[in-house]
């Protein structure tokens, strides 16, 4: 694929934002059943789901870690494979925009992101982005990973997708920039959008724990 076609994809991602509202889903916690699933994103069939963690914090202090993590149990409690990459402690490289893999791989970093994240994204049926909010946007280390989607863009199309943040801040518009960048890439990348799921006022893990988030990611997971 050449510079181009990268542009032309975005014409075709406008119909997966026209249907992108379909694919969320009900979130009360005795919805899942076997009728639910066959109407469900998944068809009933079980899922392999890529999770990408992007918080420097430990795990049991991340907020935003704390939510994937719901999210997953939800998910494996529903019979789903989940795979979950630490995009903010593993060997990673910003894409240098070399165009050597011609948007259509390998790319010229032999890193976690091409060996270990790659192989399960191109074989994934749904990818999950989870981050903190850092200045109304997303981590760096999610963005370090989202631009190395440039060396398999076209076998990335298709997927379904979730976002998953946390910030300290809850005006109602603390979460807007964030979420209106991921609906845009869910229409670039053809991606079926299963939900949004952005933690206000969780700036704390003992925050995120009190709130009604946790349960709401896990609800989304464990009725795909
Ligand atoms: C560099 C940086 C930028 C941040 N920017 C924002 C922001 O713009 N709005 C906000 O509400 N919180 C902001 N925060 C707070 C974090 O989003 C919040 O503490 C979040 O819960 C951290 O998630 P984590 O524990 O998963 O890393 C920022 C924190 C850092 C370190």
């Amino acid at each position: 694929m050449n510079r181009r076609e990268f542009v032309r994809w975005s014409g075709l991602g406008m119909m997966s934002l026209l249907l992108s509202g379909c694919g969320i889903l009900g979130t009360s916690a005795g919805a899942a059943g076997e009728e639910v699933q066959k109407n469900s994103v998944s068809g009933g069939n079980k899922m392999k789901i890529v999770v990408i963690n992007s918080s420097p914090h430990a795990r049991d202090e991340s907020t935003s870690i704390y939510l994937s993590d719901r999210f997953s149990a939800g998910a494996v409690s529903a019979g789903h494979q989940v795979f979950t990459f630490d995009g903010a402690n593993e060997e990673t490289h910003p894409c240098r925009g070399c165009d050597i893999c011609h948007m259509n791989g390998p790319c010229v970093f032999s890193d976690a992101i091409e060996n270990k994240l790659m192989p399960e994204l191109l074989s994934a049926d749904m990818i999950v982005l989870v981050t903190p909010l850092y200045y109304y946007g997303m981590s760096a280390q999610l963005k370090t990973v989202i631009d190395r989607f440039y060396s398999r863009t076209g076998m990335l199309h298709g997927k379904k997708s979730m976002l998953i943040a946390t910030a300290y801040d809850s005006a109602d518009w603390t979460m807007t920039a964030l979420s209106e960048h991921y609906a845009t890439l869910v229409r670039y990348m053809d991606w079926v959008d299963v939900g949004q799921v952005l933690g206000i006022g969780c700036g704390s893990r003992s925050l995120v724990e009190k709130s009604s988030f946790g349960e709401q990611a896990y609800n989304i997971g464990a009725n795909l």
